[in-house]
């Protein structure tokens, strides 16, 4: 399976951070924050990834990753050239996939403390459509949250950042889908914001009764904000080997 990590981004919530660096390469523990990513997806087994970044970004990823060899993968790179969204970062990676892959989509603030090897197995066995990685969280506005069908273990319907959520669960930025997203993201309109959004992408599939969920069992932050960043290092000090 290949990956393709989301890495670009303004880091508003993180400003002043953000003025200097991308926010996926603040420090966390003693790595820059996108490492945690990258040695995720390879113990997951996953070798080919791509990351989408800005033009000005660009160089310090690569800076850091290089090719990748270092870290045990081979990473490509492709130019997200203005902020238009998670969506639309991700049609970048249209020409790397063959119609038959099957890709896992990782936003590049999200740390996960268990294994992906497992969801990357259950999802390799779905004949077609995507999956998403759910988590019980305190506070669901801060998030897309799902509104859950358990008979069928699929997802009704997904409301970005909502007043009165339906479910305690938000779906973490752990994404896998099949080819037929690229075509799902030409029919996304822009949002009020005037980008397009991945949760139109994830309930374009719910719609088609084509969007499973599995919950994470171990922690899992995003790190987007001061307070998340915080938790994440604590939790990562020292936790790359
Ligand atoms: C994005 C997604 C949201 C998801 C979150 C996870 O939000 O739009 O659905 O729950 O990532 O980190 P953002 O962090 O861009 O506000």
């Amino acid at each position: 399976m290949k990956a393709v990590i989301l890495a670009g981004g303004t880091g508003t919530r993180l400003k002043p951070l953000t003025y200097w660096t991308n926010k996926h390469l603040l420090p966390v523990g003693s790595y820059p924050m996108i490492c945690y990513g990258i040695t995720k997806l390879r113990d997951s087994g996953i070798r080919e990834i791509v990351i989408i970044t800005s033009r000005a970004s660009l160089g310090s990823f690569a800076d850091v990753l290089g090719s990748g060899r270092d870290w045990g993968v081979s990473i490509m790179y492709r130019v997200q050239e203005e902020a238009g969204g998670i969506a639309q970062a991700l049609e970048l990676a249209r020409p790397i996939m063959s119609s038959k892959d099957k890709f896992l989509v990782l936003l590049g603030d999200n740390l996960f403390e268990e294994s992906l090897l497992p969801y990357c197995e259950q999802f390799a066995k779905q004949a077609s459509g995507a999956m998403v990685l759910l988590k019980k969280v305190d506070d669901p506005r801060r998030y897309g949250v799902p509104k859950l069908d358990e008979a069928s273990g699929r997802i009704l319907l997904i409301e970005e950042k909502p007043e009165n959520p339906q479910s305690d669960y938000c779906v973490t930025g752990a994404y896998f889908y099949d080819t037929e997203v690229f075509d799902l993201i030409n029919d996304v309109k822009p949002s009020r914001r005037g980008e397009l959004e991945i949760t139109d992408v994830n309930n374009a599939y719910a719609l088609n009764g084509q969007l499973s969920y599995r919950e994470l069992t171990g922690w899992w932050t995003d790190a987007g904000t001061f307070e998340s960043l915080e938790e994440a290092g604590r939790r990562l000090k020292g936790a790359i080997s």
